[in-house]
């Protein structure tokens, strides 16, 4: 029933991975063969509207669940075009008498689109999305002709974004938060001067605007996005990007609310450095699900969810905080990442046993799997529904372990791939993310309680010929806690 080192990949090899489940959707066919179809997202509305903020926000997104997105926002293309000129930026410029100006708006954009053509073309990525105005329907007819010119094969699938709001509040907010220190108006005027002359701009824009309709635009695939998510007019979604973007796009919400992170306690294993298993909170465990009680006593956060996983340790560090929550949950997707065979061995005793797993997981800890276990790329698969779930609450406390919280963060902080599993999460901290304009804030809040330090960086010499002793001085020289010897239920040693 042993297997030796070098036969352990046949294993993971029999599960279905999940980037083939992911791949599918996408394709199409094309004579015998099958090519993926790149999507072009095209916001539109007035100034003001948050396009730059859903741009941002949806390419994040898409870019975690493994869909490669980049954003192509026009105005920092006029602003490197007319960076000198004063009037670049003030409303004049957008006026649709000024001949001149409308031509470096149309040259800015067709310069925006054909990058954002080489993009995909290239195949560098899968997903280009091109924040603009597009508030005419010449605008936008120019975006699907070069979409769908002869020369593309297969042609860029197209989506509308539009965002509509007559909500006074939220646009006199979105100019005080944001526009008023964009670079338009940062060192140039003072901050009523740049309110009065956004509004100007606004109104500039209303002159010309042609919002999508259901009649006059009927071939094409739209989602309205009113008020701030107050109402949704979806139209002809095609494919799956397009229903996954109205998916997410109908979750989202902009009221104010902070989103804490923590990990359990530190716990037995984590003091022998052992991975995963299920053990309780050692002393200094529990210490720090204590202080977490009265950090949140002081917060007295309104209407506090509380998501636990359901391991032992981070149910006994949530339990100390039950009462403090409006609701508290025990979620199996919030469980640390399953390390297959490697359960419960030390990082130094996989690279003793498993040398070619130890070496494989260094070369791409991302995609790497545990035999009969999990992967970066699979915990980001089953944490979707989790972030879903974030971006409708209102405050939450995430109480779980190192590998998921790194796949969070990198939601939130858009760490690529290969850089994910590598994220500082370390114990007794709490991390507390508010979102702001474009991103989120973030405080991090360590409690002076010890605690084992599990991180373990990337190592520098990724050699395939690396032996077993280097291996072994990558790992961390402070030995934490007592690291006993593996008991019967460890794998036994290979020869
Ligand atoms: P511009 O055309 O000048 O580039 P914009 O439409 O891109 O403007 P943003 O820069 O994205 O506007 O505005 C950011 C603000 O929009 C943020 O403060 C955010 O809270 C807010 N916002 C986000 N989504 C929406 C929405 N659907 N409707 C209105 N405001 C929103
Ligand atoms: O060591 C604590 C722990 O949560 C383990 O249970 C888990 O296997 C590991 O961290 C994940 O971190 P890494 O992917 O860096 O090994």
């Amino acid at each position: 029933d042993i297997l030796a080192d070098h036969e352990i990949p046949h294993i993971s090899k029999r599960k279905i991975t999940y980037s083939t489940i992911k791949s599918s959707p996408f394709l199409a066919q094309q004579g015998t063969e099958q090519v993926r179809v790149p999507n072009v997202i095209v916001l539109v509305g007035l100034p003001a509207r948050g396009k730059t903020y859903i741009s941002r926000k949806l390419c994040r997104y898409l870019n975690w669940i493994g869909i490669k997105t980049k954003d192509f926002n026009v105005g920092q293309y006029r602003r490197v075009k007319v960076a000198s000129a004063v009037d670049g930026a003030s409303a004049g410029f957008f006026s649709p008498d000024n001949a001149d100006a409308l031509r470096v708006r149309t040259d800015c954009a067709r310069r925006a689109m054909e990058d954002m053509g080489r993009y995909l073309q290239s195949k560098e990525g899968e997903v280009a999305i091109f924040d603009a105005t597009n508030t005419t329907r010449e605008r936008r007819q120019m975006v699907i002709d070069f979409c769908h010119a002869p020369e593309r094969d297969p042609k860029f699938r197209v989506f509308f974004v539009e965002s509509v709001c007559d909500d006074p509040k939220i646009i006199e907010q979105n100019i005080t938060d944001v526009k008023i220190n964009s670079p338009d108006y940062k060192g140039r005027m003072e901050a009523e001067q740049a309110k009065e002359d956004f509004m100007k701009r606004i109104e500039n824009y209303k002159i010309q605007y042609e919002p999508l309709d259901e009649d006059d635009d009927y071939d094409l695939s739209f989602i309205k996005v009113i008020n701030a998510g107050r109402s949704f007019f979806v139209h002809n979604v095609a494919g799956h990007v397009q229903s996954r973007v109205v998916y997410f796009l109908m979750n989202i919400h902009l009221s104010p609310r902070s989103i804490y992170l923590t990990r359990h306690g530190e716990s037995e294993y984590n003091r022998m450095g052992r991975l995963g298993g299920d053990s309780p909170l050692s002393e200094n465990g529990m210490k720090y699900a204590r202080r977490l009680r009265e950090y949140f006593e002081k917060e007295n956060v309104r209407d506090l969810r509380i998501w636990s996983s359901q391991k032992i340790r981070a149910a006994q560090t949530a339990s100390f905080l039950k009462d403090l929550a409006a609701h508290t949950e025990f979620w199996k997707p919030l469980e640390e990442i399953d390390a297959g065979i490697c359960e419960g061995l030390t990082y130094e005793e996989i690279a003793s046993r498993y040398p070619k797993q130890f070496n494989d997981r260094d070369k791409d800890k991302y995609h790497y799997r545990y035999p009969s276990g999990e992967s970066y790329e699979d915990l980001v698969a089953r944490l979707e529904p989790v972030i879903m779930e974030l971006e409708r609450q209102s405050n939450v406390l995430v109480v779980s372990h190192q590998a998921v919280l790194r796949c969070i963060l990198a939601y939130f902080y858009n760490v690529n791939p290969s850089e994910l599993p590598y994220v500082k999460v370390p114990l007794h901290s709490v991390l507390k993310l508010t979102p702001v304009a474009y991103g989120c804030n973030a405080e991090t809040i360590p409690f002076n309680i010890d605690a084992a330090d599990t991180h373990r960086d990337k190592p520098a010499n990724l050699s395939p010929s690396r032996s077993v002793d280097e291996a072994l001085a990558t790992l961390p020289k402070r030995v934490v806690g007592d690291r006993k010897p593996p008991t019967s239920n460890n794998p036994p040693p290979l020869s």
